[in-house]
């Protein structure tokens, strides 16, 4: 075991200073380790952390809210002199029983039933705003962050609001009771507090159930635990009362105030958020994924695993540190750079994933963009002040105690325009849309690179560096209607990004527009930049194989293995030497390890040759036409796995024809519904259309965002990600696309 895993310790030291910073040293070398001095495997890249949400059969939920430091003997007899039980509630309850309580108890966190919360939230935060906007300096958690989440959360819950004082006190005594590390004296107040909280827990139950026609969530499942007490049981009532309170409202205060404190440490982010207010909704999803509430949650193993390389016992505990995953290199390009125009943001696992994923997680999010939209309004000038933050030290909960913020009251643009002061825009209910979400960039050079080929340099509008990319990555180009992926092909250490754009007379007009209109100052959209064609860099050898323009990514492979110092070699095919771009750069920086082939000269490559002499151990890396690369599945079929890596850079057909589909059934076993796919929709959209949030990228069948794990049933694959003997395995599908094999039904996870 290495020294570090030794010395992990989550309750001091780097972990509380930076959870994601801290693990970065496991992403890269030992991405799920043992750590003796909390008795728990530590998760750290995003992939696994997605597969354990993903599984939750093999790893059970039901150690999410032990007690992560054991209690004392002592501390045991003052809970039990409370009569405290806690027990299972919705987050640590296992299947079947999680799911059939989930099902009963959802609607009441639909997107439309909480459209009129939003109201409600404006009004307190207004009014907040109001009694300190001319006062120049105050703690926003007192003033504000703190005790409006905790309204809306007693609100929702139907909980009388007099209770506001007594819940504060209990919910940081829960939080340390059950992720904190407490001295054994702390032990003994902190079980006194949390038996107090219990107790008042059942109290405040009873009150509810003398007002049987209450409104709010409780209230509700009050009811259906009368109505369906084996499924909504007494304990679970009692045991979510108490939990409810830190779920609806700790997350939600923390995450605003790590909000703040992010934006205002980055400066050009705030400026941006208050001169174009549209850039909420993802700005506060970057938040969350940067910086968020909930940094690590807990799973155990029932049954032997094998996760991250690790063969993991039966009855593992394991912490799955989403923080470390949302900053992880392999999933988020640039990962550690805070960037409010990341398109896939929304991908971070702060809520969690799969059949616990958070259920109040649009409540959340309403919540924190109110919060946003009115302060960055009302306060565009709003500074941090000079301060030390503290926080509450334990392994899952984040956020600083307090956050001082400061401006000057003479200069608040409401006193020169009233009207500011109530304004304010409307964001619908649930997860932000990718396709509002874009940067801009301006054309800083213009090439010809071949014949049809134009290349572009592009820099950010107001001069900022852009993310960094890694080899393989593409952007996205969006005029209007028009979107298209390019792949990144610059010299890694240039500050613009490079692509390369070949005119397609087939195309839908957009390359030709960029040919005939860019010049240098053009002002652009950009979506990205996104990697889905990653290179695996511990292979023993490369052969990277470029068709025609698929050069692009491939150049950016070979400017990284050559920094790399790696073996490799590419074979280049092209119609004819003057169609073919980059030609002289690839002689220049790569001369020994390119071969050409134009078939206006008569040369062909040798795609079974190449195959056929691969060392053990080497990867094929191939972007070109389908023709090239269906080639290379078939001579490379019977080879491991992970040979051959591709990307297409043009999809076959698009479009539905409801005279030639089929409709069909699918069960989503993780949320627990069954969603009829019409012959005119793509399974992508009805299972958005019920209310799932699934991430998509391309919606051609390309890019494999849209990636759903098959259960049962024959799958009509129609996507170019997939590999022939992924598709033979039938446990995966792009829901973008591909549907079920005529008319059948089938099962998803
Ligand atoms: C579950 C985070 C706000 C209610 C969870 C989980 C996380 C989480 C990490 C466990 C997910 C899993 O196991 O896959 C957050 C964060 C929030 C937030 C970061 C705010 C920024 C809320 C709010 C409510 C809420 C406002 C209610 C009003 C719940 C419930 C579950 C849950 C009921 C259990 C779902 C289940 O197991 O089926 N939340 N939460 N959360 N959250 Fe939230
Ligand atoms: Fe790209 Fe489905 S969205 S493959």
């Amino acid at each position: 075991m290495s020294g570090l895993a030794a010395a992990f310790d989550p309750f001091e030291g780097p972990y509380q200073v930076d959870p994601a910073e801290a693990l970065r040293w496991s992403r890269d070398q030992l991405p799920v380790f043992y750590s003796p001095k909390l008795g728990y495997w530590i998760v750290s890249r995003y992939d696994d952390i997605k597969s354990v949400f993903r599984d939750n059969v093999l790893y059970s939920p039901r150690n999410a809210l032990e007690k992560i430091t054991p209690a004392t003997p002592e501390a045991m007899k003052v809970l039990a002199s409370y009569g405290y039980a806690m027990n299972r509630t919705l987050v640590n309850e296992d299947e079947p029983a999680h799911m059939e309580r989930r099902r009963v108890l959802l609607d009441h966190f639909m997107p439309e039933n909480l459209e009129a919360k939003q109201e409600m939230v404006r009004r307190l935060t207004r009014e907040k705003i109001d009694g300190f906007i001319d006062r120049g300096r105050v703690d926003l958690v007192e003033e504000m962050l703190y005790e409006v989440p905790l309204t809306i959360a007693l609100h929702f819950l139907g909980v009388p609001e007099d209770e506001i004082e007594r819940m504060r006190s209990f919910a940081v005594a829960h939080a340390v009771n059950t992720w904190g590390r407490p001295t054994p004296e702390q032990q003994i107040e902190v079980a006194h507090a949390v038996g107090r909280f219990w107790q008042y827990a059942g109290e405040v139950i009873e009150k509810m159930r003398a007002d049987p026609d209450g409104e709010g969530w409780m209230h509700y499942t009050i009811r259906k635990n009368a109505e369906i007490p084996e499924i909504v049981t007494d304990s679970y009532v009692h045991s979510m009362m108490m939990a409810i309170i830190v779920a609806a409202h700790e997350t939600t205060s923390l995450a605003s105030t790590n909000m703040f404190k992010t934006l205002l440490t980055h400066r050009d982010a705030w400026e941006d958020v208050c001169a174009d207010p549209s850039l909420i909704p993802n700005a506060v999803e970057e938040c969350l994924r940067y910086a968020g509430s909930m940094v690590a949650w807990r799973r155990e193993t029932t049954a032997p695993a094998q996760l991250g390389g690790v063969e993991l016992p039966a009855g593992a505990k394991l912490l799955i540190v989403q923080a470390s995953g949302n900053q992880d290199e392999r999933h988020f390009e640039d990962g550690d750079k805070f960037d409010i125009y990341r398109d896939n943001a929304v991908e971070h696992l702060t809520f969690g994933y799969g059949s616990h994923q958070c259920l109040g997680k649009n409540i959340g999010r309403l919540e924190m963009r109110i919060f946003l939209e009115e302060m960055s309004r009302r306060l565009p000038h709003l500074r941090l002040a000079e301060q030390e933050f503290t926080y509450l030290p334990n392994t899952s909960f984040r956020g600083p105690n307090n956050l001082w913020v400061e401006w000057n009251p003479e200069q608040n643009p409401e006193r020169a325009n009233p009207a500011l002061r109530r304004g304010g825009v409307h964001f619908p209910v649930g997860a932000p849309l990718r396709k509002e979400i874009a940067r801009k960039v301006r054309v800083t050079a213009v090439r010809r690179e071949a014949d049809g080929v134009l290349g572009l340099t592009l820099e950010d509008v107001r001069g900022r560096p852009l993310p960094r990319w890694s080899a393989g990555a593409h952007g996205e180009l969006c005029l209007g209607e028009y979107e298209r992926k390019y792949s990144l092909c610059g010299r890694p250490d240039a500050p613009g990004y490079d692509v390369a754009i070949l005119l397609e007379e087939q195309g839908r007009g957009g390359s030709r527009y960029l040919h005939e209109v860019v010049r240098p100052g053009t002002e652009l959209k950009l979506r990205g930049p996104n990697n889905l064609f990653r290179l695996d860099e511990s292979a023993r050898g490369y052969v990277l194989v470029a068709g025609g323009i698929g050069i692009t990514p491939i150049l950016a492979m070979a400017d990284r293995l050559k920094m790399l110092g790696r073996d490799y070699v590419i074979h280049y095919a092209g119609r004819s030497r003057a169609s073919m771009a980059f030609l002289a750069r690839l002689e220049s920086d790569h001369g020994g390890h390119v071969r050409i082939y134009s078939k206006q000269e008569g040369e062909r490559v040798d795609l079974p040759a190449i195959v056929g002499s691969l060392a053990e151990g080497a990867q094929i890396y191939a972007c070109g036409p389908a023709r090239m690369i269906r080639a290379l599945e078939d001579l490379s079929a019977e080879l491991p796995g992970n040979t051959l890596h591709f990307e297409h850079f043009s999809a076959q057909g698009s479009g539905l024809d409801p005279e030639q589909e089929s409709a069909f059934e699918v069960e989503l076993m993780d949320s627990g519904l069954t969603v009829a796919v019409a012959a005119d929709t793509t399974l992508l959209e009805a299972i958005r259309a019920v209310g799932i949030d699934l991430a998509s990228d391309c919606c051609e069948g390309l890019c494999g965002s849209c990636e759903v794990t098959v259960l049962e049933g024959e799958i009509d694959h129609r996507d170019l990600v997939l590999t022939r003997s992924e598709r033979a395995e039938n446990r995966r599908m792009m829901a973008c696309c591909s549907r079920a094999k005529s008319g059948g039904r089938i099962k998803l996870a």
